[in-house]
């Protein structure tokens, strides 16, 4: 699977089978994790591998009781480790870096995961003191995520993803692009449009035919109908048929 189909086919997944993960798999993701982008080459995080039951019990107990968490095969807590980035970028080290940094790891692992064929969420919401009393984390570290992995147990929805037209602005906030395949030279999507629109309207032609033809069908039997309560109409006589028939009747009648 190449970088794009992982990133595109990769979903959260939080029903996970109840099959436990090797050693070398969970040491993947985390070497994963460990190659992510951080400011200043800072690596500014702690990864926690937690395998344990009875501290995934109490991990999922203060997660708002998400399932996810406890049915997992094995979870990674990501903490921060800030007092370098913050010496080397003060406030915005510490506050922002430091979260992107563990953010980058976080996806680096999913996307991993996703690649070797286990299945991940990424949790969030967790109370932060009750973590640190769990897991013993230090007052100089701080935990950001807590990514849930295992085989996967469910195949999920189709994910609805926001328009690139709406999300993308070009040159300045604010700043679309109406036709974002005109900009990247891609001229398939028009042919498509045009293609759609040309068995659109062939479609509606075949129906207008059908229609016109079933009135005509219908105008037809019902005058036949009309014509003699369901014999077929007979014809007019013409002018000439009707002078010979009365020609022959007075005939007749002199010679009575
Ligand atoms: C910062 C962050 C926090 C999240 N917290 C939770 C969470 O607590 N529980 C959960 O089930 N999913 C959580 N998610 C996963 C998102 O719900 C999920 O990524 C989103 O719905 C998009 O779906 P996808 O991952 O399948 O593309 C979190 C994701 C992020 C990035």
């Amino acid at each position: 699977m190449d970088a794009m189909e992982c990133i595109s086919t990769r979903r959260s997944i939080r029903r996970f089978l109840n099959v436990p993960v090797d050693f070398e798999t969970i040491m993947t993701i985390v070497e994963a994790g460990s190659l992510a982008p951080s400011s200043g080459n800072m690596q500014d995080w702690k990864f926690i591998v937690v395998d344990n039951k009875e501290l995934m019990a109490k991990i999922c107990e203060h997660s708002l009781g998400q399932e996810c968490v406890y049915n997992a095969a094995f979870l990674i807590v990501i903490c921060s480790d800030p007092e370098q980035t913050e010496l080397h970028y003060g406030l915005r080290g510490a506050r922002l870096y430091t979260v992107q940094n563990c953010a980058a790891a976080a996806q680096n692992m999913l996307l991993a995961a996703h690649a070797i064929g286990l299945g991940g969420t990424w949790v969030g919401a967790f109370d932060e003191e009750k973590m640190r009393e769990i897991l013993d984390i230090p007052r100089s570290a701080r935990p950001q995520a807590i990514l849930a992995f295992g085989y996967a147990d469910e195949v999920p929805d189709h994910k609805r993803v926001k328009d690139l037209r709406v999300i993308t602005y070009f040159n300045a906030y604010g700043t679309t692009v109406r036709n974002m395949h005109h900009v990247l030279k891609d001229y398939s999507l028009d042919w498509e449009q045009r293609i759609n629109q040309a068995h659109t309207a062939l479609d509606r032609l075949k129906e207008k035919t059908k229609e016109k033809t079933k009135q005509v069908v219908e105008k037809a039997t019902s005058k036949s109908k009309s014509d003699g309560k369901g014999k077929p109409a007979q014809k007019k006589p013409s002018f000439f048929t009707k002078l010979k028939q009365e020609m022959d009747k007075r005939r007749i009648d002199k010679s009575k």
